[in-house]
């Protein structure tokens, strides 16, 4: 049994400009699954419902969005729930510890006013239960240690830090309660490419050895070259193709897939590139 399975599932922004109800189809009558252990990339143009979908598998519904059909399954350690309709505190108790989450944007993750080291303090006493200041210390240094990231990060305000340190910081958060599956939401956009390449090798690294499910979301096609073992290729809130990735990039049959690939900048290509003309 997959570990994540999605049966049939819509969820619209519902609006009313002027008085006129007027629907985004963001998330539109999908079908899919995630396997075990898998790294799934979602590519597909910026507004096409990447983010959307995250948050509903996330169970993160907020009017104007709506969920109108569908399940979000999950099926691990013997546990089989459909997300969406899981009581209030069961949920809690899954978001982060088991299903986890690094949002788009990095500097949303921490509260502006406050150190890191609070926000790493709260994810874990709230689902450790432990007030034990030792072991949350123990807890929060070793996997920063693990992850090869300087201590010093936890006295800083979350502002204080690079786009890269504080996107680091973010993976590490979302990862400290070794979750069963994470979702990040376009973890290298916004970074330069020694930085990009750090983050998929730390996300890569985590994979490994924690033996987790990645769903990783992204318009850079270069990055699921690096990183997916199967990407879905969504276009105006529904899936166009969603293959292995060597087929994908070798054989898509798909002229939309073909579009997106081809944005790739590709070893040894002299063609000359359009002028910027004014
Ligand atoms: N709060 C909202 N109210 C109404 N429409 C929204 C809202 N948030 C997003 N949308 C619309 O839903 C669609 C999907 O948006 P979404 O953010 O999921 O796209 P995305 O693929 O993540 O894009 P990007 O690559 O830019 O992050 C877009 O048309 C967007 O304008
Ligand atoms: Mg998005």
């Amino acid at each position: 049994m997959a570990l994540l399975q999605i049966e049939d599932l819509s969820a619209y922004y519902i609006t009313h400009v002027f008085g006129v109800k007027r629907d985004v189809k963001a998330v539109d009558n999908l079908t899919f699954s995630v396997e075990e252990n898998e790294i799934m990339g979602l590519a597909g143009e910026s507004g096409c419902g990447k983010s959307t979908l995250l948050k509903v598998l996330l169970a993160m519904v907020k009017p104007p969005l709506r969920v109108l059909k569908g399940e979000v399954n999950y099926s691990y350690n013997d546990k089989n729930f459909n997300l969406l309709t899981l009581e209030k505190d069961k949920l809690r108790k899954v978001q982060w510890e088991d299903i986890s989450y690094i949002p788009q944007g990095s500097m949303s993750t921490f509260n502006p006013v406050r150190k890191i080291r609070k926000t790493f303090e709260d994810v874990i006493s709230a689902h450790k239960k432990t007030e034990d200041k030792k072991e949350f210390e123990k807890l929060t240094e070793d996997h920063l240690k693990y992850l090869g990231l300087p201590l010093e990060v936890l006295n800083s305000y979350p502002h204080q830090l690079s786009g890269g340190m504080r996107q680091r910081t973010t993976i590490a958060l979302a990862t400290i309660l070794k979750p069963k599956i994470i979702f990040a939401d376009e973890p290298t956009t916004a970074l330069d490419v020694v930085v990009q390449r750090g983050v998929i090798q730390m996300l890569k690294q985590l994979h490994r050895e924690q033996e987790n499910t990645m769903v990783i979301v992204t318009h850079d096609m270069a990055v699921h070259a690096n990183i997916a073992d199967r990407v879905m290729v969504m276009y105006a809130g529904k899936i166009v193709e969603i293959s292995k990735k060597e087929k994908l990039f070798t054989n898509s049959s798909h002229p939309y897939s073909k579009f997106l690939i081809n944005s790739l900048p590709k070893i040894g290509d002299r063609s000359q590139k359009k002028k910027c003309t004014r």
